[in-house]
């Protein structure tokens, strides 16, 4: 039998919405920090001034845990959209009707609707963009005058230990760098606001970390790299008795 030819890599993107994707029915259970965050980025959002029937975008809804929260601000119309096809599948699943709400398969990054939102809102999704400095203008402009841009993003801080595990034997870990609060509040500086939180999880071992982060399907490391076998098992052995990793997150609230 002829072997089959091997399938092309899939680019960065497509292999970012693969990964959410795969992990759509499983994403849930493994994402508890997911869910803290997005609900300490609503209690900021509810302190803000509203139009009573905000027109509102969110960028990587996901399953919809920001979503959720999202429709109880009496939208006039709710754009939910992610990359990833399977998510927003899940995410329409656990919103029910909502007659205002419209789905749409869309990069971030680079966003193909018209402007005219009160509200653009994202949890966790930045950290997966290649380039935040130029995705945040062209969602900026997408907001009304007075409108919100209001975001929670990973910081430097995120995943310190791992990092610095493969840091101490000369290896690359993969993970991304992510952006400090100061970096993102010079960015959007002078209309916004930023603060930041460290959240703390303790897992049984290094294996059980990665397999939450593949639960969630965040476990694509930067531009395919695969850490080599050898430093990696160097790694998984120094925390095989349990690792506590930190989420560093960001929160942002820009004033149009
Ligand atoms: C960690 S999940 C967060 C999902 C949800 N916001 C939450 O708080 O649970 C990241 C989500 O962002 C989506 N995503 C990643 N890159 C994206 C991009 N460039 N544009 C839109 N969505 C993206 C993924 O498909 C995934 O659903």
């Amino acid at each position: 039998m002829r072997p089959l030819p091997a399938k092309p890599p899939l680019d960065g993107k497509a292999a970012v919405a693969a990964a959410f994707s795969a992990a759509a029915e499983t994403y849930n259970r493994g994402a508890d920090v997911q869910r803290e965050v997005a609900e300490h980025l609503i209690a900021r959002v509810r302190n803000l001034p509203h139009n009573p029937r905000p027109r509102i975008l969110e960028i990587g809804c996901g399953t919809g845990f920001l979503s959720r929260a999202l429709v109880e601000l009496n939208p006039s119309e709710l754009v939910l959209t992610d990359v990833s096809e399977s998510m927003l599948n899940r995410c329409r699943e656990g919103l029910g009707p909502s007659p205002h709400t419209r789905f749409m398969i869309m990069d971030g990054e680079r966003p193909t609707l018209a402007p005219g939102f009160d509200l653009i809102c994202s949890s966790l999704a930045f950290q997966w963009f290649d380039d935040l400095t130029t995705a945040l203008p062209r969602l900026a402009a997408l907001l009304n005058p007075g409108g919100y841009l209001a975001f929670a993003t990973l910081g430097n801080d995120s995943f310190e230990n791992w990092k610095q595990a493969f840091a101490d034997i000369n290896m690359p870990s993969g993970m991304r760098d992510y952006p400090t609060p100061e970096f993102l509040a010079a960015m959007l500086s002078p209309q916004a606001q930023v603060d930041d939180e460290h959240l703390t999880r303790c897992y049984s071992s290094a294996h059980a970390f990665l397999d939450e982060l593949k639960l969630i399907g965040a476990h694509l490391p930067e531009d395919n790299h695969r850490p080599a076998p050898g430093p990696l098992r160097r790694v998984l052995r120094e925390f095989e008795s349990g690792i506590a990793v930190t989420y560093h997150a960001i929160y942002g609230i820009w004033r149009a």
